[in-house]
Protein backbone atom coordinates (compact mmCIF):
# COMPACT_ATOMS: atom_id res chain seq x y z
CA UNK A 1 0.00 0.00 0.00
CA UNK A 2 1.39 3.33 -0.51
CA UNK A 3 0.04 4.81 2.50
CA UNK A 4 0.75 2.42 5.16
CA UNK A 5 2.80 4.55 7.71
CA UNK A 6 0.49 6.65 10.00
CA UNK A 7 1.77 9.90 10.67
CA UNK A 8 -1.48 10.84 13.53
CA UNK A 9 -3.54 8.31 15.09
CA UNK A 10 -7.11 8.02 14.76
CA UNK A 11 -7.05 8.75 19.16
CA UNK A 12 -4.91 11.41 18.62
CA UNK A 13 -7.21 13.27 15.61
CA UNK A 14 -10.00 12.47 18.02
CA UNK A 15 -8.38 13.87 21.35
CA UNK A 16 -7.32 16.80 19.65
CA UNK A 17 -10.66 17.40 17.89
CA UNK A 18 -12.30 18.32 22.02
CA UNK A 19 -9.42 20.60 22.49
CA UNK A 20 -10.02 22.20 19.07
CA UNK A 21 -13.94 22.48 20.04
CA UNK A 22 -13.07 24.08 23.19
CA UNK A 23 -10.43 26.45 22.06
CA UNK A 24 -13.27 27.53 19.76
CA UNK A 25 -15.96 27.70 21.98
CA UNK A 26 -13.93 29.87 24.03
CA UNK A 27 -13.31 32.53 21.00
CA UNK A 28 -16.89 32.24 19.32
CA UNK A 29 -19.42 34.95 20.24
CA UNK A 30 -22.58 33.16 21.92
CA UNK A 31 -25.04 31.47 20.00
CA UNK A 32 -25.39 30.01 16.61
CA UNK A 33 -22.78 29.39 14.26
CA UNK A 34 -22.99 29.25 10.67
CA UNK A 35 -19.76 26.00 10.05
CA UNK A 36 -18.50 26.50 6.75
CA UNK A 37 -16.74 23.68 5.06
CA UNK A 38 -14.60 22.80 1.71
CA UNK A 39 -15.26 20.02 0.15
CA UNK A 40 -13.95 17.23 0.11
CA UNK A 41 -11.33 17.37 2.32
CA UNK A 42 -12.63 18.90 4.86
CA UNK A 43 -15.56 17.08 5.39
CA UNK A 44 -14.67 14.30 7.85
CA UNK A 45 -13.15 16.47 10.00
CA UNK A 46 -15.51 19.64 9.31
CA UNK A 47 -18.78 17.19 10.20
CA UNK A 48 -16.86 15.52 13.82
CA UNK A 49 -15.51 19.29 14.80
CA UNK A 50 -19.00 20.86 13.92
CA UNK A 51 -20.71 18.17 16.04
CA UNK A 52 -18.26 18.61 18.95
CA UNK A 53 -19.08 22.05 18.83
CA UNK A 54 -22.16 21.31 20.48
CA UNK A 55 -23.98 24.60 19.37
CA UNK A 56 -26.87 25.62 17.49
CA UNK A 57 -24.79 24.99 14.27
CA UNK A 58 -25.79 25.44 10.51
CA UNK A 59 -23.79 24.35 7.75
CA UNK A 60 -22.44 25.69 4.44
CA UNK A 61 -20.33 23.99 1.65
CA UNK A 62 -17.83 25.36 -0.71
CA UNK A 63 -16.11 23.11 -3.22
CA UNK A 64 -12.51 24.34 -3.90
CA UNK A 65 -10.08 22.84 -6.72
CA UNK A 66 -6.74 23.24 -6.58
CA UNK A 67 -5.02 20.09 -7.31
CA UNK A 68 -5.32 18.34 -10.44
CA UNK A 69 -4.07 15.19 -10.05
CA UNK A 70 -1.97 13.36 -7.78
CA UNK A 71 0.26 15.40 -5.06
CA UNK A 72 1.25 18.32 -7.46
CA UNK A 73 -0.75 21.46 -7.68
CA UNK A 74 -2.31 23.19 -10.97
CA UNK A 75 -1.56 26.59 -9.33
CA UNK A 76 -5.30 27.67 -9.41
CA UNK A 77 -7.86 27.48 -7.42
CA UNK A 78 -11.57 27.20 -8.80
CA UNK A 79 -14.60 28.07 -6.37
CA UNK A 80 -18.41 27.06 -6.41
CA UNK A 81 -20.12 29.15 -3.53
CA UNK A 82 -23.81 27.99 -4.21
CA UNK A 83 -24.34 26.21 -1.08
CA UNK A 84 -22.53 28.61 0.79
CA UNK A 85 -25.61 29.37 3.02
CA UNK A 86 -26.39 33.22 4.09
CA UNK A 87 -24.03 34.44 5.78
CA UNK A 88 -24.86 38.29 6.38
CA UNK A 89 -25.13 39.49 9.95
CA UNK A 90 -23.86 35.54 11.43
CA UNK A 91 -20.74 34.54 12.87
CA UNK A 92 -18.92 32.00 10.92
CA UNK A 93 -16.60 28.95 11.13
CA UNK A 94 -14.44 28.47 8.21
CA UNK A 95 -13.02 25.04 8.17
CA UNK A 96 -10.46 23.20 5.85
CA UNK A 97 -8.17 19.77 5.74
CA UNK A 98 -4.96 21.25 5.28
CA UNK A 99 -3.51 24.66 4.97
CA UNK A 100 -0.76 24.41 1.98
CA UNK A 101 0.15 26.90 0.10
CA UNK A 102 -2.88 29.03 0.82
CA UNK A 103 -4.23 29.82 -1.71
CA UNK A 104 -7.12 27.72 -1.42
CA UNK A 105 -7.79 29.78 1.79
CA UNK A 106 -7.05 33.11 0.60
CA UNK A 107 -9.60 33.23 -1.65
CA UNK A 108 -12.25 31.44 0.12
CA UNK A 109 -12.17 34.17 2.70
CA UNK A 110 -12.25 36.90 0.80
CA UNK A 111 -15.45 35.38 -0.56
CA UNK A 112 -16.83 34.65 2.92
CA UNK A 113 -15.91 38.44 3.96
CA UNK A 114 -17.75 39.64 1.27
CA UNK A 115 -20.92 38.27 2.00
CA UNK A 116 -20.58 40.40 5.45
CA UNK A 117 -20.44 37.92 8.50
CA UNK A 118 -20.54 39.45 11.69
CA UNK A 119 -17.44 37.07 13.06
CA UNK A 120 -15.39 35.10 10.81
CA UNK A 121 -13.16 32.51 12.27
CA UNK A 122 -10.69 29.73 10.54
CA UNK A 123 -10.13 26.55 11.71
CA UNK A 124 -7.73 23.90 9.84
CA UNK A 125 -6.95 20.24 10.75
CA UNK A 126 -2.92 20.27 9.67
CA UNK A 127 -0.99 23.25 8.54
CA UNK A 128 2.21 22.64 6.31
CA UNK A 129 4.07 26.21 6.42
CA UNK A 130 6.91 25.01 4.85
CA UNK A 131 4.65 25.38 1.70
CA UNK A 132 3.00 28.84 2.31
CA UNK A 133 3.23 30.85 -0.47
CA UNK A 134 0.56 33.64 0.75
CA UNK A 135 0.39 35.44 4.07
CA UNK A 136 -2.30 33.51 5.35
CA UNK A 137 -3.06 31.35 8.79
CA UNK A 138 -5.49 30.06 10.27
CA UNK A 139 -6.84 30.87 13.68
CA UNK A 140 -6.90 27.08 15.28
CA UNK A 141 -4.55 24.46 13.50
CA UNK A 142 -5.12 21.34 14.98
CA UNK A 143 -1.38 19.95 13.90
CA UNK A 144 1.10 21.43 12.21
CA UNK A 145 3.72 18.65 10.27
CA UNK A 146 6.58 18.49 7.99
CA UNK A 147 6.23 18.88 3.95
CA UNK A 148 4.88 15.67 3.39
CA UNK A 149 1.70 15.03 1.54
CA UNK A 150 -0.98 13.38 3.48
CA UNK A 151 -3.96 11.36 3.41
CA UNK A 152 -7.09 10.09 5.40
CA UNK A 153 -9.46 11.28 7.75
CA UNK A 154 -11.14 13.24 4.59
CA UNK A 155 -7.80 13.99 2.58
CA UNK A 156 -7.40 11.68 -1.06
CA UNK A 157 -4.65 11.07 -3.61
CA UNK A 158 -7.11 10.99 -6.61
CA UNK A 159 -9.71 10.86 -4.42
CA UNK A 160 -8.32 7.66 -2.84
CA UNK A 161 -8.27 7.06 1.08
CA UNK A 162 -10.16 9.64 2.17
CA UNK A 163 -12.16 7.50 4.55
CA UNK A 164 -9.29 6.05 6.70
CA UNK A 165 -10.02 6.98 10.28
CA UNK A 166 -6.21 8.41 10.58
CA UNK A 167 -3.61 10.70 8.25
CA UNK A 168 -0.93 8.94 7.02
CA UNK A 169 2.12 10.11 4.43
CA UNK A 170 1.76 8.72 0.82
CA UNK A 171 4.42 7.30 -0.65
CA UNK A 172 4.23 6.26 -4.14
CA UNK A 173 5.29 3.10 -5.12
P1 LIG B 1 -3.55 25.21 -1.02
O1 LIG B 1 -4.43 26.09 -1.83
O2 LIG B 1 -2.24 24.96 -1.69
O3 LIG B 1 -3.36 25.69 0.42
O4 LIG B 1 -4.19 23.78 -1.02
C1 LIG B 1 -5.15 23.42 -0.14
C2 LIG B 1 -5.85 22.17 -0.61
O5 LIG B 1 -4.97 21.26 -1.28
C3 LIG B 1 -6.35 21.45 0.63
O6 LIG B 1 -7.62 21.88 0.97
C4 LIG B 1 -6.30 20.02 0.18
O7 LIG B 1 -7.51 19.66 -0.42
C5 LIG B 1 -5.18 19.94 -0.84
N1 LIG B 1 -3.94 19.44 -0.21
C6 LIG B 1 -2.87 20.14 0.20
N2 LIG B 1 -1.93 19.35 0.77
C7 LIG B 1 -2.45 18.10 0.73
C8 LIG B 1 -1.97 16.83 1.19
O8 LIG B 1 -0.89 16.67 1.78
N3 LIG B 1 -2.82 15.78 0.98
C9 LIG B 1 -4.02 15.89 0.36
N4 LIG B 1 -4.52 17.05 -0.07
C10 LIG B 1 -3.73 18.15 0.11
MG1 LIG C 1 -8.20 17.79 -1.89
Amino acid sequence: MPADEILIAEADIQSRLSELAAEINEALPEGPVHVVMILKGAIIFGVDLARALMRNTTLGFLTASSYGEGTQSSGKVEIDARHLGDLEGRNVLLIDDILDTGHTFAKTIDILKSKRPASLRTCVLMDKPARRETEIQADHVGFTIDNHFVVGYGLDCDEAFRTLPDIRIYAPE
